[in-house]
């Protein structure tokens, strides 16, 4: 079923868990670091795609704060198509008018990376069309610790009272401070669980599973899920 869009459609935050790569590898007898590689290009279809929906923010996990217990030479190779698609995509993204950010513990990541992210937000920041949200080195727990020890801070130098602390006052500590939450969350592979991603802002998120490996998502995915998206009743409680 195609998807209806009109111009005042209200604009949805789209989170993507990517997964699906290894064994989209596997079942081709490829190394898995080929099925991360097919997964750049899914990222760029997806991307061009959601361009074309009521989309103002698509989110993409990318690398989690427990992927970095996978094996050495997996990281390495990962690390390394990251540089790669910073170093190649960024004159495409900015041409497009797409804001990039990356959200996620920076301080894990090599110099060089940090330092591309730096430059690759500052080029983007005024863009409007889009804005494409990177989760590397992420994991929600981990957000939420980080924000409870900024809080603490702020509480323990009296620039907070403990009483002025409220769900906005975490929110406002989050790596996703300035963007909305997400309206939709998909997972690809048939995997139904959130692996620590977004967990305080996906609260009432709707979620859809879809049985298909990352590197094979594309337009045709996308819209699916949005198409389910726009059967469900959203009651946020009410
Ligand atoms: C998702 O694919 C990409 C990352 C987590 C970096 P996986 O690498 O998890 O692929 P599967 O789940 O093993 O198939
Ligand atoms: C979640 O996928 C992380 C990303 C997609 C980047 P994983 O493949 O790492 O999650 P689990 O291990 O299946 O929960
Ligand atoms: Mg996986």
């Amino acid at each position: 079923m195609p998807l209806q869009v009109s111009p005042s459609d209200k604009k949805l935050h789209v989170a993507i868990i990517m997964d699906g790569n290894g064994r989209w590898a596997r079942a081709r007898g490829l190394p898995r670091t080929m099925g991360h590689k097919a997964g750049i290009e899914a990222l760029r279809r997806t991307l061009e795609a959601a361009r074309d929906f009521p989309i103002s923010h698509l989110t993409l996990y990318s690398f989690s704060s427990e992927n970095w217990g996978r094996p050495v030479e997996e990281v390495h190779d990962l690390m390394g198509l990251l540089r790669y698609y910073l170093k190649h995509e960024l004159a495409t993204l900015h041409k497009n008018n797409v804001r990039l950010r990356i959200i996620g513990d920076r301080t894990r990541l090599d110099a060089d990376i940090a330092d591309m992210i730096v430059a690759a937000e500052a080029k983007t920041a005024g863009n409007t069309a889009i804005t494409l949200t990177l989760a590397l080195s992420y994991g929600g727990q981990q957000e939420i610790t980080d924000a409870v020890r900024s809080i603490v801070a702020k509480v323990a130098n009296g620039d907070l009272a403990v009483d002025a602390i409220s769900t906005e006052t975490i929110g406002a500590h989050l790596y996703t401070h300035d963007m909305p939450n997400p309206d939709l969350v998909i997972r690809t592979s048939g995997e139904q669980r959130l692996s620590n991603f977004l967990i305080w802002q996906a609260a009432y998120a709707e979620f859809v599973f879809q049985d298909v490996l990352w590197p094979d998502y594309g337009r045709e995915h996308l819209e699916a899920a949005l198409v389910e998206f726009r059967a469900r009743e959203r009651r946020f409680g009410k």
